[in-house]
Order: C-alpha cells, then sequence, then structure tokens
C-alpha cells in the first residue's frame, strides 16, 4: 500500500511539474493574450506556407493597422479624440514618454512597465551603437539628439548605423515586443528603414528609455512642436 501510495505521489508531482513547465512558456505576446480578438488566420497561413517571403510591406502594414485598431479598441483616449488623432500614420500626434537616466537605475524594468500599455512603440536604449558613452557635448552629442528626434517622428531613413548595430544585437529590438513579433514573422523586413518607418507611424503611444545622454541635452527634445 505505502508503495502504490509514494507511486500516486511521483505522479501527482509530475502531472504538476508539466503543467508548471506547460504555463512557463516564452511571455505571449499581446495578440495571443485574446485569441478571440487577436488571432489572425491570414497571418498564421502566411507562416505555415512560407509566403512571409513574397508578403509586402503594404500588406504586413495594413494587417498592423487592423491589430492596432483592435488593441487600443478598449483604451480610454481622452474625450473627442480617437486612435487616429494618436498616430502619424493619419496626421495625429503621438504621446511620447521619454526616461532620460543612468546605468543600474531599474529603467529596464520601468521601461518594460510603459511597454505594457497598448499601443506603446518602444525605442529601447536608441543610443546603443554609440557604445559605453555618457553623452555629455562634442563629438556626439549633436548626432544623438539628431537619431532620438528622427526616432521619435518614427523617420529611420537616415540611421544606418543604428539598423546595422541592431542586425547584430537584436535586444536593440526584442524590448520593442509589438514591433519583434513582427520581425520573428517577417525576419526579411525587420531592419527595413521603409517598413519601420511605416510600421512605427501607427503607434499612438511612442516611449523610450536612454541611459547614454545627459539630461541637458535632452532639454533639446521638448522644442520640438511636432
Ligand atoms: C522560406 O523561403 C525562403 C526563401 O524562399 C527560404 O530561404 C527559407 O528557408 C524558407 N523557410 C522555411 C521555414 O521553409
Ligand atoms: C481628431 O481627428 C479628427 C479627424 O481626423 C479631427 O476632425 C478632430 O479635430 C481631431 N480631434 C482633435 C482633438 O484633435
Ligand atoms: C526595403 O524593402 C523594400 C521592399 O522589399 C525594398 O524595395 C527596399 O529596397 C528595402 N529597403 C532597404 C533600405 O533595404
Amino acid at each position: 500500500m505505502p508503495r502504490l501510495k509514494f507511486l500516486g505521489f511521483i505522479i501527482v508531482t509530475a502531472a504538476f511539474l508539466l503543467l508548471l513547465l506547460s504555463l512557463n512558456q516564452r511571455p505571449v505576446s499581446v495578440y495571443h493574450k485574446n485569441p478571440h480578438t487577436y488571432t489572425n488566420p491570414i497571418q498564421e497561413e502566411y507562416v505555415t506556407q512560407n509566403y512571409s517571403y513574397v508578403t509586402t510591406i503594404k500588406e504586413i502594414i495594413r494587417q498592423q493597422q487592423l491589430f492596432m485598431e483592435q488593441e487600443t479598441l478598449d483604451y480610454p483616449f481622452p474625450p473627442n479624440t480617437k486612435l487616429r488623432n494618436f498616430t502619424l500614420a493619419t496626421g495625429g500626434r503621438p504621446l511620447r514618454n521619454i526616461i532620460i537616466t543612468t546605468w543600474r537605475s531599474g529603467s529596464t524594468f520601468l521601461g518594460d512597465v510603459i511597454n505594457a500599455v497598448p499601443g506603446n512603440f518602444y525605442h529601447y536604449e536608441p543610443l546603443l551603437d554609440y557604445g559605453i558613452v555618457q553623452i555629455r557635448g562634442p563629438p556626439y552629442a549633436d548626432s544623438a539628439v539628431k537619431n532620438l528626434k528622427r526616432l521619435l517622428n518614427c523617420d529611420y531613413k537616415e540611421l544606418s548605423n543604428y539598423l546595422d548595430y541592431g542586425q547584430s544585437h537584436v535586444y536593440l529590438f526584442t524590448h520593442n515586443t509589438r514591433l519583434w513579433d513582427v520581425c520573428e514573422i517577417y525576419p526579411n523586413y525587420c531592419w527595413n528603414s521603409t517598413f519601420l518607418t511605416e510600421f512605427c507611424k501607427l503607434f499612438p503611444f511612442q516611449s523610450m528609455k536612454v541611459v547614454r545622454l545627459r539630461l541637458r541635452l535632452a532639454e533639446e527634445l521638448l522644442k520640438d512642436e511636432s
């Protein structure tokens, strides 16, 4: 009898472990949280039949626009405004959050918390390609601030250093979960400036976290009215 009990114990434990393992998969993207809202049979078909190479940027953007409308369906936009008042793609003005800080300050955590807001596009550590520096003035200050402005306006066409760096250091994009989900399906477009520009412009909220720039230099960003 004790032996049977022991066997029962083993089975229950194993079942419990399996359950834990099955729950402990990679973080589930927002598209999968609510399968009824976000499942997109067309997209799944593209993946399984290896159509990802023939899908055009225009089609991906159109799909993403639909996802964006779904994702922000319940978002309490201010009275008399809608998603389109906040997206660059429709001539709106995004709400931008910028964290300027220094290393080991907890900003990666805070950045991820802000990115949990539906419809957020996260420019994670956009000065990574400058290396381990804290930019205080020349020679980097001008180009660094210019690059931040370009990103906040979803203008990727002059950012080849940034994009080249990212291709070998993908954590530049992996924190930007809504982009990365799409990068995993269409890796051939992930670092394409045309794609990134159009994709970014669909998002009503833009966040950024920077440890490589002194706050004094970031003041310049506040003067930009657009
Ligand atoms: C999909 O197609 C591309 C190009 O035709 C090929 O390089 C790639 O290996 C294919 N992927 C799969 C999963 O079949
Ligand atoms: C929101 O956008 C619509 C049309 O795109 C426009 O008519 C309206 O004035 C905008 N609202 C605000 C508060 O900007
Ligand atoms: C981005 O992709 C488009 C469509 O495939 C292509 O025509 C364009 O040259 C690419 N741009 C860059 C910068 O690679």
